[in-house]
């Protein structure tokens, strides 16, 4: 008798189920070829900061790192004292699914959770949260803003939103830090440039994801204040996130940002959620939840359907939110006929 496996295509749980884009492998095997310097003293790393240079049109520092959660605590670390809070929205993932890392690396600074629409910090709380007891020993002091590009709920700030959360930040002399797990993302949907989209906005340090979107286990940090470079290696090096072969993640980063991969790969799993999301539209009794910028959409299904889906071999989060409400991630490595099978699938149960 044979047992068969649900197929890998069914998977819409996370974008970080993606397999790596070829281009990245064939890099990290023609970085294993003689030796290098260790640590990020390699070539290989001392390009992709040049190659981050070009792409943010500024000199820029880079830390190497291997998760997102890695990249938001350190840079979180750098940007607060001990005392300080951090001021986010309520759905972030700094708040809710990094296990206390940010708390940790920051010595004990506190999340001060906001709300908003979309998962985008509402600016009148902004505005009154970076004033909140500010100078008041009994209290935290408000240190740094992170914001999340896109966010968790697969929508963009635009740059006027980005630069209002940006100028409130900046006037209140706060710190600002963008977690951009999923900038790419963010940069392919608004065709704006990503100095636009960071330092230009007043983005001190940007949490830049890959492997959502390409890569296999590299992730980085791009330090635009660069006086928190020698702060943050330190840090690094203490959270042991100085790999001493730094230079098998920066070949995978290098052949992400090469003839531009890390935004054609963006736009595609953008694409795949447009494409589900117009097809869910056209199904009656699908109630779509907020924006779809990136590659993230929720929608209400009748319970049974999520089961029927599920008892399919279809993956993807439904008991975190309210009720009814599931999650689908599309990424670059998705196909048109996945999504078509999904809303196959959706009408299906539906009418059944
Ligand atoms: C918004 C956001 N930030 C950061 C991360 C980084 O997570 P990890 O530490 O799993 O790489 C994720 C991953 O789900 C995310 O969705």
């Amino acid at each position: 008798m044979t047992t068969t496996t649900p197929p890998l295509t069914r998977i819409f749980s996370s974008d970080n189920t993606a397999g790596a884009s070829p281009e990245i492998v064939e890099a990290v095997a023609r970085a294993a070829a003689g030796p290098a310097l260790p640590y990020g003293a390699d070539d290989i790393t001392a390009g992709v900061r040049r190659r981050l240079g070009e792409i943010f049109e500024r000199e820029v520092d880079l830390l190497v790192v291997s998760t997102g959660s890695a990249a938001n605590a350190l840079s979180l670390a750098a940007l607060t004292p001990p005392w300080g809070s951090v001021l986010c929205h309520r759905d972030s993932h700094v708040n809710n699914d990094e296990c206390g890392a940010p708390e940790f690396y920051t010595g004990g600074a506190k999340l001060v959770p906001l709300g908003g629409r979309d998962a985008k910090i509402d600016p009148a709380e902004l505005r009154a949260a970076v004033r909140h007891k500010a100078g008041d020993v009994h209290s935290v002091e408000p240190s740094v803003v992170s914001v999340t590009q896109a966010t968790e709920t697969g929508a963009v700030l635009t740059l006027d939103e980005l630069g209002t959360l940006g100028a409130i930040t900046g006037e209140a002399g706060l710190r600002l830090h963008m977690d951009g797990a999923r900038f790419a993302g963010a940069v392919a949907a608004l065709g704006r440039t990503p100095a636009e989209l960071s330092w230009r906005a007043g983005v001190d340090l940007l949490s830049f994801g890959a492997t959502k979107n390409g890569t296999m286990t590299a992730d980085a940090i791009v330090v635009f204040d660069r006086s928190l470079t020698p702060e943050l290696a330190f840090r690094a090096k203490r959270a042991g996130q100085l790999a001493a072969k730094t230079r098998f993640h920066a070949a995978q980063l290098d052949a992400y940002l090469t003839d531009g991969l890390w935004l054609r790969n963006a736009a595609r799993a953008n694409a795949m959620a447009a494409r589900l999301t117009e097809g869910l539209k056209a199904i009656p009794d699908v109630g779509l939840l907020g924006a779809t910028d990136a590659n993230i959409v929720f929608c209400r299904l009748p319970e049974q359907v999520t089961q029927a889906l599920l008892a399919e071999g279809y993956a993807f989060y439904h008991d975190r939110w309210e009720p009814g409400v599931v999650r689908f991630v599309t990424s670059f490595a998705t196909r048109d006929a996945d999504i078509d099978d999904l809303l196959g699938a959706v009408a299906r149960h539906l009418a059944g």
